[in-house]
C-alpha cells in the first residue's frame, strides 16, 4: 500500500491578520508548515508528499522547506482560491505516482499525533475514507439576537479534523466531479457516495485560525521542546 500525503497551505489566513500567512509564521524557530511536513515524514508508510501553496509564496515555502533533503517531498504546487480547488491541484500532481492512498491534511495543524495518522491508515484497510474528528462535548442551542433558543441534540455529532485519507483514485474522481465549494474532503466524499470512518482526533490537532489559537501554538511548541 503506497501512500502519498498533500499539505494544503494555499490560504490567506484572514482571520489570524498579519503580513505572512500564518502556515510560515516560526513556533520557537521552525515554521508551522515545517512542522506539519515532519510529522508525516516521520512516518515510514509514507511514500510521497506534496505541498499545495499559493503562487505569491513560493520563496516563503521554500524557506520553510529548505534543509529537509528528503526526496519523499515533490516540488509545491500552486493552489487556487477555495480549499477544495486546492486540494484537487495535488491530487491531479500526484496521479503520475499512482499512489494506493492518499492523506489530506490542513497545514495549520502542526501538532497533530503520529497515532492519529496511523489510525486513519489503519481505517483506510476497511473503507474508502477516514476522517480524524472529535466528538462534540459542549450543550448546542440556537440562537437568535443574543438568546438563547432551542436546544441542538449533540449525539451523532462530531467535529473534524484532518488528516482525511482517502483510496486515491476515488477521492480524485470525487473532485472531479465537484464543484469546488465543499469544505473539506469528507463532503467530497460522501457527495460521491464514499463511505468515510471516523477516527478519533486529537484536541492537540487543532487548527491554528486565531489569535488565540496562535499563542496556544507558540506555548505547546515551547512545552514539546523543553528538555525534561
Ligand atoms: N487552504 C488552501 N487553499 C485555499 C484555502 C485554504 O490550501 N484556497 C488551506 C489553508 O492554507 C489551511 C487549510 O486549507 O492550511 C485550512 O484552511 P483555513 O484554516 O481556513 O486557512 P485559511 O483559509 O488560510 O484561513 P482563513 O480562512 O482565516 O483565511
Ligand atoms: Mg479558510
Amino acid at each position: 500500500m503506497s501512500v502519498a500525503v498533500i499539505i494544503v497551505a494555499a490560504g490567506r489566513g484572514r482571520r489570524l491578520g498579519g503580513e505572512i500567512p500564518k502556515q510560515y509564521l516560526p513556533l520557537r524557530q521552525k515554521s508551522v508548515i515545517r512542522r506539519s511536513v515532519e510529522v508525516f515524514l516521520r512516518e515510514d508508510a509514507v511514500s510521497w508528499l506534496i505541498p499545495v501553496i499559493h503562487p505569491d509564496d513560493r520563496v516563503l515555502c521554500a524557506e520553510a522547506l529548505a534543509g529537509l533533503q528528503d526526496s519523499r517531498v515533490l516540488p509545491a504546487v500552486a493552489g487556487g482560491d477555495t480549499r477544495a480547488i486546492s486540494v484537487r491541484r495535488g491530487l491531479e500532481a500526484l496521479q503520475s505516482y499512482e499512489p494506493n492512498l492518499v492523506l489530506i491534511h490542513d497545514a495549520a495543524r502542526p501538532f497533530v499525533p503520529q497515532e492519529v495518522i496511523r489510525d486513519v491508515i489503519t481505517a483506510l484497510e476497511t473503507s474508502d475514507g477516514a476522517c480524524a474528528a472529535l466528538p462534540v462535548i459542549d450543550a448546542l442551542w440556537n440562537s437568535q439576537e443574543g438568546l438563547a433558543q432551542a436546544p441542538i441534540p449533540r449525539e451523532g455529532l462530531w467535529r473534524a479534523q484532518t488528516p482525511q485519507g482517502f483510496v486515491f483514485d476515488r477521492i480524485l474522481s470525487a473532485h472531479r466531479n465537484h464543484d469546488g465549494t465543499g469544505a473539506d474532503d469528507v463532503v467530497v466524499a460522501r457527495e460521491a457516495g464514499l463511505d468515510v470512518r471516523l477516527v478519533l482526533g486529537s484536541e492537540q490537532n487543532y487548527k491554528i485560525t486565531t489569535q488565540t489559537d496562535l499563542e496556544r501554538a507558540t506555548r505547546d511548541a515551547e512545552l514539546l521542546e523543553t528538555p525534561g
